[in-house]
């Protein structure tokens, strides 16, 4: 037998909530209030967990399955699993070597990364740093100047598409800030923006720089300035679903921004159906919001969706081991995902749909 700090070194740990709690321990309490934070009273926050919590696996035996496979292609490029690393602020705030450690990371495993336009590494040493498929995560400001060279120069760099966040007109309030007068650490700037945006309070930031008046005609904008494929992520409604197929996107995120912007809008995971219904297959489907395990993800491609995004794990892993804390969180989710594939009959991810069809009650 081993145990923690024996002769075989510490344990690892065996799921995303104890990566948490390995993190919390190693992190500012201001920061991590920022991070793990949602918008006011958290309901929705905490609604994004307990959908998950509620999904109830409906497991088929003797199917023949033996090993699953994980793999996947979405826009015309191979995933290891359907699973990429949703695009979260500052890496910098919790490992001096930021976004370069998790691109590392994702790479060995295979899964992409979506990079923030907040990042706190520079897009040509994140692209050095990859090998798997970068995405730039856009926030288009009211000086579309600023927004267009972000995207040319990620381009320039080689990422491959485009995540529009459509959910943030402004930043929602953010109590723990508020409370914290949350403010990032000096050595945490966004390395890819002129320096009238190294503004040290990500409210006070939003406020003065996000364009509050898009409306659907900036997704033809950026196709003027773009060859890269376009995704919209922050979509809650079978509505909205419509307006971005019919704008032209080649893909739709279901999002809540992880309950950081209006709170008591529903959990991601409980409007997918209705996106899903919406999409009918005619661009790419993702979600993010409250993933934390392997069944998580199988639960979500049953519901419709061709892969999840993971957003505070990620930052958890990268706080307690850099990139090998990152790699240790992936591959905890894909290690479950092949059980939960293996352990409900279920042989592919296109292969998810159809053996675990959305039932009453809460059981998928
Ligand atoms: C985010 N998120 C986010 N989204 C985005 O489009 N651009 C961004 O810069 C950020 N920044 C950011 C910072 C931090 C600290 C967090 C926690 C989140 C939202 C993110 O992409 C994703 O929607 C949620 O994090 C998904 O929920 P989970 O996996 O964290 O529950």
């Amino acid at each position: 037998m081993t145990g923690p700090g024996s002769a075989a070194g510490p344990l690892r740990p065996v799921s995303l909530e104890e990566y948490a709690e390995a993190a919390r321990a190693r992190v500012e309490p201001a920061v991590w209030d920022f991070i793990e934070g949602g918008a006011g009273q958290e309901r929705t926050l905490t609604a994004n967990r307990l959908a998950f919590d509620q999904v109830r696996l409906r497991t088929r035996v003797l199917t023949g399955c033996g090993e699953p496979d994980l793999a996947t292609t979405v826009l015309g490029r191979t995933w290891a699993a359907p699973v990429a690393v949703a695009p979260v602020a500052y890496h910098t705030l919790v490992h001096p070597d930021g976004e370069t450690a998790t691109a590392r990371a994702a790479g060995a495993a295979g899964l992409p990364l979506v990079v923030s336009t907040f990042a706190g590494r520079t897009f040509e040493d994140i692209a050095a740093a990859a090998s798997s498929p970068l995405w730039l995560q856009v926030y288009c400001f009211r000086d579309r100047e600023t927004t267009r060279r972000v995207v040319e120069r990620a381009e320039r760099a080689g990422f491959e598409a485009l995540v529009l966040t459509v959910d943030t007109p402004r930043l929602g309030r953010r109590l723990r800030d508020l409370r914290n007068g949350f403010r990032l650490p000096d050595h945490v700037r966004p390395a890819n923006l002129p320096a009238e945006h190294a503004d040290a309070s990500p409210a006070d930031h939003g406020r003065t720089h996000l364009d509050p008046g898009l409306d659907w005609s900036v997704i033809s904008w950026l196709r003027s300035i773009s060859h890269l494929p376009v995704l919209v992520k922050g979509v809650m409604t079978a509505e909205d679903a419509d307006a971005a197929v019919a704008a032209g996107v080649d893909g739709v995120v279901v999002s809540n921004h992880g309950g950081r912007q209006l709170d008591g809008v529903p959990a991601s995971l409980d409007v997918l159906p209705e996106v899903a219904a919406a999409v009918r297959g005619r661009t790419a489907l993702l979600l993010d919001g409250g993933v934390r395990r392997g069944g998580d993800v199988l639960a979500a491609l049953a519901l419709g969706a061709d892969a999840v995004l993971l957003g505070r794990p990620v930052l958890h892993g990268l706080a307690v081991a850099g990139d090998e804390g990152v790699a240790g969180v992936l591959d905890l989710v894909t290690e479950e995902l092949a059980d939960a594939m293996a352990l409900t009959g279920t042989p592919s991810v296109a292969a998810a749909g159809a053996a675990l069809p959305a039932a009453p009650a809460g059981t998928v």
